[in-house]
């Protein structure tokens, strides 16, 4: 797989941030044929996408029967718990969209623990992709949706934790999260998460300028890591990017 330099596209603010994501995931989905995949990401700040794609012309336009959705991350607690990120994706997007109930696959947050959890679900992410490994050319995913936290971390790769050198399997499970909340993750590995066409960072916020100053520095950070067989694209709205000369 290639690495490509990612694009930064800057913008006002988090309204706009979720405005240009759904543009964009709309064109790009409407414009592919056959089984779609997108994989959606915790965190606020989706959190305004996923309520904007149940609204015109997204609701109208976008193949929902068509669309399978997959996380990236979940932390390991029921889907109905205000911390899951499934729950949250399900009460603001997939509820109030007509989505079949077999396009929605959960991380199952029932299972005996982080481990087993990781293996079902890297067993659903193979069953779906149709073969053991993924093959370059042949992206698992259309679109990942990621965040990036205040330490830099991805999905539920935090820094300094082993799942960030995990190169066979595609999902594992993290036992200690490096940052709250402190509840065991499952999380997609870097290879997992990089089988996409599209691969979208959503940034927004003062409080993410200086982690964003060190990633787009080159710094040893998770987020920094990610990579995608297709676009890598940061999204990142005026308070979180870093400063400007002119100290904008
Ligand atoms: C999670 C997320 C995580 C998130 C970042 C950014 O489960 O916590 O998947 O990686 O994307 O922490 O979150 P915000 O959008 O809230 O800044």
């Amino acid at each position: 797989m290639t690495q490509r330099r990612p694009d930064l596209i800057a913008v006002a603010d988090v309204d706009a941030l979720a405005q240009t994501a759904a543009k964009r995931i709309s064109t790009h989905l409407t414009q592919l044929s056959g089984r779609l995949a997108v994989c959606l990401t915790g965190g606020s700040t989706p959190q305004h996408l996923y309520a904007l794609l149940t609204t015109e012309p997204y609701r109208t336009a976008l193949p929902w029967s068509r669309i399978h959705w997959f996380l990236g991350d979940d932390r390991f607690v029921p889907h109905d718990d205000p911390r899951s990120n499934f729950g949250i994706a399900r009460r603001l997007l997939l509820d109030h969209v007509p989505v079949p109930s077999g396009n929605m696959h959960a991380i199952p947050t029932d299972a005996r623990d982080v481990g087993a959890a990781a293996r079902l679900y890297e067993i659903e992410l193979r069953d779906f992709y149709g073969a053991e490994s993924l093959a370059p050319g042949r992206p698992l995913f259309d679109v990942v949706l990621m965040g990036v936290g205040d330490d830099g971390h991805t999905a539920s790769l935090f820094p300094g934790h082993a799942e960030l050198d995990e190169k066979k399997h595609l999902v594992v499970g993290v036992t200690e999260a490096g940052l709250e909340p402190f509840v065991p993750r499952v999380t997609l590995t870097f290879p997992a998460l990089a089988s996409t066409r599209e691969m979208l960072f959503l940034v927004s916020g003062r409080s993410k300028r200086p982690v964003l100053a060190r990633v787009f520095s080159g710094a040893d950070l998770p987020a920094a890591r990610a990579y995608a067989e297709g676009e890598l694209v940061w999204l990142v709205d005026r308070d979180a990017a870093p400063e400007h000369p002119d100290g904008t």
